[in-house]
């Protein structure tokens, strides 16, 4: 491929997501360097990135998003910063709210403002499908309000709409990418599929909010990586909804992780108070990015295996068990 960005500026790129998409950019843009900011929270760790990070190509970076002075003159050459650095896991977000619109808002423009500052050419934005909201039928397309339902989801869609504005003030090319629910190797374990893979290694039960009937769409973060490529490869703009057509019910994902295990659901599924507010279901269209020819491949139901053998593996790598990498 004609090698189209010379630096790649990527914050939380040491996070669940940030690390698969700096090695699919790394693998992917050959030529080009990757500067890597993290703050490297609970969530974040630099073995997440072992497989680039001693690369000539690769710049590691340990700031906060905040920090601008710390980070600044490493956007100076960049032809493409991606944000991703965000606190992503919504029941924290109910603890400590404060955080989240440090991070995901102030956080999301201070970088953007940077990112002008700087004169970087193209800017992609990681959001999220919770901004529209639960969607109880049918699906969310780009051009619709949101109205997120809980502290994380509006911290992000109050980003989105500082950065939206930005368009129009400095005529950027800016991307906004809306995905699903992604999963992975690598997930921190808070989220359905990584506690539950987690606790069924320690043999101890999986928590499920509420009657676990929360509809959830699943996409492949490797899916998401090669999504993301092809909107920067060409001159795209505006929101694009990333989604799959796999969706299931929480209950479901952890009779599903039971079964791997073989273990029993009655014996290893426990009911939690639920969420102040959980959506019952998200679903977007993701019309807008087929047409450009992307559609994802992977499936949940083939990958799940796969991940349940990684994480029995390497469970370790995680911050909360206390292991020294
Ligand atoms: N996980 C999902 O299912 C999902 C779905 C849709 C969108 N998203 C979005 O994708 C992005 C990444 O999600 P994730 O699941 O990989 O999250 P994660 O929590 O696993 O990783 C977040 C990363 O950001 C870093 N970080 C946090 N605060 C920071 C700060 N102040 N400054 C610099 N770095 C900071 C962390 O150290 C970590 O490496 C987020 O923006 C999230 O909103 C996630």
């Amino acid at each position: 491929m004609k090698n189209k960005f010379k630096n790649i500026f990527i914050t939380g790129g040491a996070g669940f997501i940030g690390s698969h998409i700096s090695e699919a950019f790394f693998k992917s843009f050959k030529k080009s360097k990757i500067i890597i900011l993290d703050k490297l929270t609970y969530a974040g760790n630099k073995a997440y990135i072992s497989s680039i990070i001693r690369s000539k190509r690769v710049k590691f970076i340990k700031s906060d998003i905040l920090d601008t002075n710390k980070y600044s003159k490493f956007l100076r050459n960049c032809d493409l910063a991606i944000n991703i650095a965000a606190e992503s896991h919504v029941d924290n977000s109910f603890i400590s709210p404060l955080n989240f619109t440090k991070t995901n808002t102030l956080g999301a423009h201070a970088f953007l403002l940077e990112c002008i500052k700087n004169k970087v050419k193209k800017i992609l934005h990681v959001s999220s499908d919770e901004v529209y909201g639960e969607k109880i039928l049918g699906n969310c397309h780009e051009n619709q309000l949101v109205n997120p339902t809980n502290p994380y989801s509006a911290s992000k869609a109050a980003a989105e709409i500082l950065i939206n504005s930005y368009k129009y003030t400095y005529k950027k090319e800016i991307i906004i990418v809306r995905a699903n629910n992604i999963y992975g190797i690598r997930q921190y374990p808070e989220k359905l599929i990584s506690t539950s893979i987690v606790n069924l290694i320690k043999n101890k039960p999986i928590p499920i909010h509420g009657n676990g009937k929360n509809i959830r769409y699943y996409l492949s973060v490797i899916d998401f990586a090669k999504a993301l490529i092809l909107l920067v490869k060409k001159k795209n703009r505006g929101t694009f909804n990333i989604g799959s057509n796999y969706s299931e019910k929480n209950i479901n994902i952890a009779k599903k992780i039971c079964i791997i295990f073989k273990k029993d659901p009655n014996k290893y599924i426990t009911f939690t108070k639920d969420r102040l507010y959980n959506d019952k279901r998200y679903s977007v269209s993701s019309k807008k990015i087929r047409k450009l020819g992307w559609k994802p491949k992977e499936s949940l139901k083939r990958d799940l295996p796969m991940i349940v053998k990684w994480y029995k593996k390497q469970y370790k790598i995680f911050k909360k068990y206390g292991e020294k990498i």
